[in-house]
């Protein structure tokens, strides 16, 4: 399981000792994240649910698949102050995901976010080995905008009706964030093989290996 420090923070996977509050913080910011998100059923503001969602998060980071982490206060660590989701892992010749984070409305305005996200994306490229992190916000969400901006993401373009929020199709702003000096590894030669990926009997050798943490076995 992942734990990253900061100096205000712990982020790291929830546990089932954390149901209580990750489901106090789903009802208590219902209204404020709305415009953001998409529409939530009723079952998303109950502890099944959250027991159920916790469970699988520890899963999915070991089959490679995401990397959802809660930001726990460390003056209140009874307390889940917002959410953040590497989600959509690919690997291969893509190495990228994608990013949703959001705080409690009480949070907002303190730099929570950005120290959050600065110690995770730290953590996605150094030890999850991808290259590409992607981020897309509403064009008038300028909090979410100007986080994206204070930890180096750059603008990609817009994309029309790209997210159901609030079940409607939004444009958004894309945006993303590229690994330092992201240069193959031990193991990972495999993904600038001519070949791609393919097993072939031209490279046997690159196709076959699969170890490096690029495509991570757990
Ligand atoms: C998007 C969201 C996470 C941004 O939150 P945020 O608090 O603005 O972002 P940060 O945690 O990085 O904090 C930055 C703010 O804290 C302030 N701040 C205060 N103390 C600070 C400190 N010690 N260090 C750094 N910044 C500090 C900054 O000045 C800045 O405020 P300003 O923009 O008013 O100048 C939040 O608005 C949110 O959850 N919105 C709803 C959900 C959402 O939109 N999610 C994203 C969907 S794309």
């Amino acid at each position: 399981m992942v734990r990253l420090e900061t100096r205000r923070l712990i982020v790291r996977h929830g546990r089932m000792a954390d149901v209580a509050s990750i489901t106090r913080y789903a009802r208590e910011n219902q209204e404020f994240l709305a415009p953001w998100e998409p529409l939530r059923h009723e079952t998303w503001f109950t502890e099944d649910y959250w027991r159920m969602r916790l469970a699988l998060d520890v899963q999915e980071y070991y089959q490679d698949q995401s990397l959802r982490l809660l930001l726990i206060p460390r003056q209140s660590p009874g307390e889940v102050a917002g959410v953040a989701n590497f989600t959509n892992v690919l690997r291969g010749s893509f190495q990228a995901c994608h990013l949703g984070y959001a705080l409690a409305a009480r949070y907002v305005g303190q730099g929570l976010m950005t120290e959050a996200l600065g110690a995770a994306l730290d953590f996605v490229f150094r030890e999850m080995r991808l290259h590409r992190v992607m981020a897309a916000h509403l064009p008038e969400n300028e909090r979410s905008a100007a986080v994206l901006r204070r930890l180096g993401f750059q603008k990609e373009g817009l994309a029309r009706d790209y997210l159901l929020i609030g079940g409607r199709w939004r444009d958004h702003v894309l945006n993303s964030k590229l690994a330092p000096d992201w240069r193959p590894g031990p193991g990972e030669a495999f993904l600038v093989s001519p070949c791609g990926n393919a097993v072939s009997p031209e490279c046997p050798s690159d196709a076959g290996d699969l170890s490096g943490p690029g495509s991570r076995v757990f």
